[in-house]
């Protein structure tokens, strides 16, 4: 059985429907240069999407540049992005390209782009529409010639209400959408990754049971740590229920407890303000599995919170 899918650069595996769905969407459209949009949870593997977009592409000899855009503070995104001139503002003491211009001739991956303020936002929908950058310092604006991918963890559609994110550049980036199943919609794939991720060793049935029903919140990317440790605490070639539980209590997600507001701040800066409050929704749910005291502790309205935990828990409602 061909259980995955071999790319020009990297191997995705998966065999469920919704992925070869995304097979096709990539072999299809090889030769265009239209904007794509990947969304889905994290670890699901939108960046080895987007390589194989590239890699696909007549554009493969030239640079595949990934940018985080949740790790760009706001003060230097531009610069970052557009690039600057020595001597633009205070700490500029030499040229420097930026990542959209660095991208030239390739492809720009721009992941997490829901973190970038509307500001930033503005100026990337200016660059698209016009082909063209302006470094910061710089009198004239640079041709480019880049295709646009983006990533983003959450919907973006559902942060337009919010204005959080400018309709128009989600329009534009929304030519080509990819949605990048979270491992719960596509069960069937746990083994042929768990097998993939194995190499040479083996895995006994129940410890391959455990994992089918296990709830990856880091998607594929937590399943390939799971694996890494069940190895190392695996006696010989055969991975056994224990090694798993061993690996999984490793990797368990403490509680908040040193609840400082530098903390706080720190945990939002790296999440982002709207996965950390629907995180915070949901455990706060999943220990007293009330929709009542959930919003009674929080101080929201239980309004809020079945509208939240419909979309975050869709199973319970
Ligand atoms: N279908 C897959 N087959 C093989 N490896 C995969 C697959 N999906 C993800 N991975 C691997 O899982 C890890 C996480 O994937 P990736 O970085 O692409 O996720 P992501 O969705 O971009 O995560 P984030 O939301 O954190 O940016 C990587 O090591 C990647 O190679
Ligand atoms: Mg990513």
């Amino acid at each position: 059985m061909n259980t995955k899918c071999q790319f020009y650069f990297n191997t995705i595996i998966g065999e469920h429907s919704k992925m070869h769905d995304i097979y096709h969407t990539i072999k299809t459209n090889t030769s265009s240069d239209d904007p794509i949009l990947i969304e889905g949870e994290s670890g699901s593997g939108k960046e080895l999407i987007a390589q194989a977009f590239h890699f696909e592409s007549p554009r493969k000899d030239n640079p595949f540049i990934p940018v985080d855009c949740a790790a760009i503070p706001n003060e230097i995104a531009e610069s970052t992005l557009f690039g600057h001139k020595k001597g633009a503002f205070t700490n500029a003491v030499s040229d420097y390209k930026g990542k959209f211009l660095l991208a030239q001739n390739g492809t720009l991956f721009l992941d997490n782009i829901q973190n970038l303020s509307l500001g930033i936002q503005a100026k990337i929908l200016r660059a698209i529409e016009n082909k063209k950058v302006w470094q910061l310092g710089s009198t004239e604006p640079t041709k480019t010639n880049i295709r646009i991918i983006t990533a983003s963890n959450v919907k973006l559609s559902t942060l337009i209400s919010q204005k959080k994110f400018l309709l128009d550049l989600f329009y534009r980036l929304n030519d080509i959408k990819i949605s990048l199943p979270p491992l719960r919609e596509r069960v069937s794939d746990i083994p042929l990754l768990v097998n993939y991720f194995l190499r040479e060793k083996s895995i006994l049935s129940e410890a391959l049971e455990y994992l089918l029903k296990y709830e990856f919140k880091g998607n594929v990317r937590e399943l390939i740590l799971i694996i890494k440790k069940a190895i190392r605490f695996s006696d010989n070639s055969v991975i056994k229920l224990n090694d798993i539980l061993k690996a999984i209590s490793e990797i368990k997600l403490e509680p908040i407890c040193d609840l400082t507001l530098e903390n706080i701040c720190q945990l939002a800066c790296s999440k982002g303000l709207y996965e950390l409050e629907n995180e915070i929704i949901t455990y706060t749910y999943n220990n007293s599995k009330s929709y009542a005291k959930t919003a009674t502790k929080l101080n929201i309205t239980e309004g809020t919170v079945r509208q939240k935990l419909k979309k975050l828990l869709p199973e319970i409602s």
